[in-house]
């Protein structure tokens, strides 16, 4: 186990921001990880788990802890059940399952930053997939219990980007995720979002091959800065940095009203089911529209010059900076739409 102090911890975010950690530990094995929880947590001491960093704002103190990086290997394949290790990187995963295994089921998730234990935390999602769809099990370490357990898909509680993991953050410590791939014969699964459908030239419901599928979403997601590119500071972000908000029918129809009142009649702001009695919004619409548009700033933290939703370290941003933008935005879209983006990636020592 390797350990490190006063360690800087940015280097090993997306965003590359962060002060540093008191203590720095890279564990490789499930043991390993437990064994520091247990002692963090004997010891009364702050402990936080670091995957692959993509989701992470870590302010500009740093954390004064432990700091646990989870670095577990494993990939392991029987039929169409696939085993992932915490620590294995999210995007290679599915690279192999796709392109070499010919399996389904995750191919729309290509790309997307940061390790395999992290997606189930907050049910990571794109173009019509969302791991809840393949997850069956979750192997974690229970602080609270102090074991490890098993947690079946439905005890998972999983919602859009969200699970009982993400709700008690200071419980779980995910070890390794099972999924139930397909075999479609070197198909996709149907393709159900409408952009993606769109750029590989089929209806929605059809499905492509799934080699298509994955570079057409690898496509898309670069087009939207989406691809960690460390050569290009346009991509230095923790993806979208706001929750697409989830309104009720009465809150709905005030916010369209809003729309209406602000941007005329005719202007259609984007809807799609979010569940009984819900409806869902685009906080990269809302942002827009409220006039922070692409590449919207002039310091060192910006908009992304290609989607709205990521915040972007044009180099030398320190968490500050990402903060007083995230703010400044959350209060023009509060004030134009009446409507409170909610932060997507997780804060350490640092609040909206
Ligand atoms: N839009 C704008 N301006 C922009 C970008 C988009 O007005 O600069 C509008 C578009 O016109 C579109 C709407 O916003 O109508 C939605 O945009 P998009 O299809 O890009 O999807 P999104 O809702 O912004 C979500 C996920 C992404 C995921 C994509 C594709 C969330 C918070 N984000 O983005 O996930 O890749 O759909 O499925 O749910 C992430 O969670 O970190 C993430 C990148």
């Amino acid at each position: 186990m390797q350990e490190l102090h006063d360690a800087p911890l940015a280097p090993l975010t997306t965003l590359r921001i962060g002060g540093p950690a008191g203590r720095l530990v890279t564990a490789t094995t499930d043991d390993e990880v437990v064994a520091v929880v247990r002692a963090a947590d004997q010891a009364g001491e702050p402990l936080l788990v670091l995957g692959g960093g993509s989701n992470l704002v870590i302010g500009d103190a740093g954390f004064p802890g432990t700091v646990l990086r989870i670095a577990t290997k494993g990939f392991a394949l029987d039929g169409t059940t696939l085993e992932l290790a915490a620590g294995e990187v999210w995007s290679d995963a599915v690279d192999t399952a796709v392109l070499e295994h010919g399996l389904a089921g995750i191919e729309f998730l290509a790309g997307i930053p940061g390790s395999a234990g992290a997606t189930p935390v907050q049910n990571v999602g794109a173009y019509g997939q969302e791991v809840s769809q393949t997850i069956t099990e979750v192997v974690a370490y229970d602080r609270r219990a102090g074991e490890t357990v098993t947690v079946s898909a439905e005890d998972c509680a999983f919602a859009y980007r969200h699970s009982r993991f993400k709700a008690e953050p200071d419980r779980w410590v995910v070890l390794r995720v099972r999924f139930a791939l397909e075999d479609a014969d070197g198909m996709s699964t149907p393709v159900r979002y409408a952009e993606a459908a769109r750029t590989m030239g089929v209806g929605p419901g059809e499905r492509v091959e799934l080699r298509a599928a994955r570079e057409a979403v690898l496509k898309l997601r670069s087009g939207k800065g989406m691809v960690l590119d460390p050569e290009d500071h346009d991509t230095w972000s923790a993806g979208s940095f706001f929750t697409n908000p989830i309104l009720t029918e009465a809150e709905h129809a005030a916010f369209l009203a809003r729309v209406a009142e602000r941007l005329g009649a005719d202007v259609q702001a984007p809807a799609y089911e979010a569940g009984a009695g819900h409806k869902k919004t685009s906080a990269a619409w809302l942002i827009d529209k409220a006039g922070f548009t692409k590449g919207y700033g002039a310091g060192p933290a910006r908009l992304s010059t290609k989607h709205t939703l990521a915040l972007t370290n044009r180099g030398t941003a320190t968490a500050a900076d990402l903060l007083a933008l995230a703010r400044e935005i959350q209060t023009g879209v509060a004030d134009a739409f009446g409507v409170t983006l909610v932060n997507e990636p997780v804060m350490v020592g640092v609040s909206l």
